[in-house]
């Protein structure tokens, strides 16, 4: 029966397997509503990330977490395939074409009234339920539909891209119809929602002006509004401080040779994070001896990501093969041009990385925010480092004094990269640390907070 006050709805649990259990996933998110949570006699709806795991509903550190099982054929048309293979690349900016099946988007609508219903068993009368991402695009309507006295959010993690593109998908309409059951739709950016807006009213029924949608004969009212999200600035920035990183972010330097600069990328391996883009302009630079190898190392850490999606294994293999081009062409045998990681890091070990490089290369070709940048600068306690950010990411509407870069301009690039590496202290520091004080003041804690109190304020009556 019913019995949840607040519940939140994403594809995955914040959790992962680990030996004895489970432990917390990183990610910001989690850290942000857990508190909520507890407080609001809250629950998490979500997958567990694996095949054909039966699991039933289970606590973990104050949180009720309610597991919904995929079968590895669900997985593969509803994970990989709907859901990366079509929206992913269809809302960044159609970077790899997206494919269109009716197999993939008849088990993305099966899968998400399975969230639906898993929701519907537990939400109190009047719960307010916070649905999550474009995974999840047509549980608003399901509930809607059958608990209208649900107050339901949504928010869109990635991009949303113009109507121009959007309107490809053969299931346009009835996504958007999807996401019309929400009284507010946020998205990070306020072109996102716009982007939305216009798609409502183009291939829906829906009216209204400008933010204020109105669906149906009742003309019932949704709200489409940005709400960048962020991180949680305290504890990327307190694990900086800790004396045993600061000590791990020498080792790494000195484990390098200690060169000049450290230049030092950080994504998911994902084709809409332009990572041959920086590539190329590293190269380049390199042979044209603007930068020397011994002085400026270049560490990229990838973290394996959607490996049976065939576009990132596509990716994966063009990657280690330009890597393994530059370090042929520019490696001596004391010095390593590129340091190419495939792993995932402890957060621990990720600070340690971002206090021991000089420069940070954010360089997606589209990206809905891009946390990596905003932990980068949270990591640099002390005021000094270069971000260098894409215009392409959500993250540079509030990191305004990071080296904005347009990727696919290899020239100015290159140009960036070297202003970054000779940007003067004074000049640094003051960019670095107007960037530290709006990440300290827009941390994930007010960007949920933001986010439901609009909610109960658009829901109200
Ligand atoms: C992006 C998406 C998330 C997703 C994450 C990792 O940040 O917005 O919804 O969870 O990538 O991708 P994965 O497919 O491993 O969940």
């Amino acid at each position: 029966g019913g019995s949840y006050d607040f519940l939140v709805v994403a594809n995955r649990l914040p959790v992962d397997r680990a030996e004895a259990g489970w432990k917390r996933s990183p990610g910001g998110l989690v850290t942000a509503l857990a508190p909520i949570m507890e407080k609001s006699d809250g629950a998490w709806v979500g997958w567990v990330g694996c095949p054909d795991e039966e699991v039933e509903p289970f606590e973990h550190e104050g949180m009720t977490l309610i597991p919904v099982g995929l079968s590895a054929s669900e997985i593969e048309l509803y994970y990989e395939g709907f859901s990366n293979a079509t929206l992913w690349p269809l809302y960044h900016d159609v970077i790899a074409p997206p494919e269109f099946h009716r197999a993939w988007w008849d088990a993305y609508r099966r899968v998400n009234e399975r969230f639906a219903v898993a929701v519907l068993a537990r939400a109190a009368e009047g719960a307010t339920v916070w649905i999550q991402d474009y995974q999840l695009q047509l549980v608003p309507a399901i509930l809607r539909e059958r608990r209208p006295d649900l107050k339901i959010g949504f928010f869109n993690h990635i991009p949303f891209p113009p109507p121009e593109i959007f309107s490809q998908l053969p299931w346009r309409r009835q996504v958007l119809e999807g996401l019309l059951g929400a009284d507010l739709v946020g998205f990070q950016r306020s072109n996102d929602a716009r982007n939305f807006a216009r798609s409502a009213r183009r291939y829906t029924s829906a009216g209204g002006n400008g933010a204020h949608i109105l669906v149906g004969p009742e003309q019932r009212s949704v709200r489409a509004e940005a709400f960048p999200i962020s991180i949680d600035t305290q504890r990327i920035s307190d694990l900086a401080r800790r004396p045993e990183i600061q000590e791990r972010a020498r080792q790494i330097r000195h484990d390098l040779g200690d060169p000049k600069t450290i230049m030092l990328g950080v994504d998911r391996l994902d084709y809409t994070k332009g990572i041959s883009h920086r590539l190329k302009a590293f190269e380049e630079l390199l042979t044209e001896e603007r930068i020397q190898v011994g002085e400026v190392t270049f560490i990229q850490v990838a973290s394996p990501s959607r490996e049976r999606v065939e576009h990132y294994r596509h990716l994966r293999e063009e990657i280690e093969g330009t890597v393994g081009r530059i370090n042929g062409a520019f490696d001596t045998l004391q010095h390593t041009a590129v340091r190419y990681l495939h792993h995932n890091y402890p957060v621990e070990e990720m600070v340690a990385l971002y206090l021991a490089a000089d420069v940070m290369l954010v360089t997606a070709l589209r990206d809905g925010m891009n946390l990596v940048a905003k932990e980068y600068v949270a990591a640099r306690f002390n005021g000094t480092g270069a971000l260098v950010l894409s215009e392409f990411a959500g993250a540079s509407d509030q990191l305004k004094q990071a080296l904005l870069v347009n990727p696919h301009d290899i020239a100015g690039l290159k140009d960036t990269i070297v202003a970054a590496i000779e940007m003067p202290r004074g000049t640094a520091s003051r960019r670095m640390k107007a960037m530290r004080r709006q990440i300290i003041v827009h941390n994930v804690e007010e960007w949920s907070a933001t986010f439901l109190n609009r909610l109960a304020e658009v829901t109200h009556g």
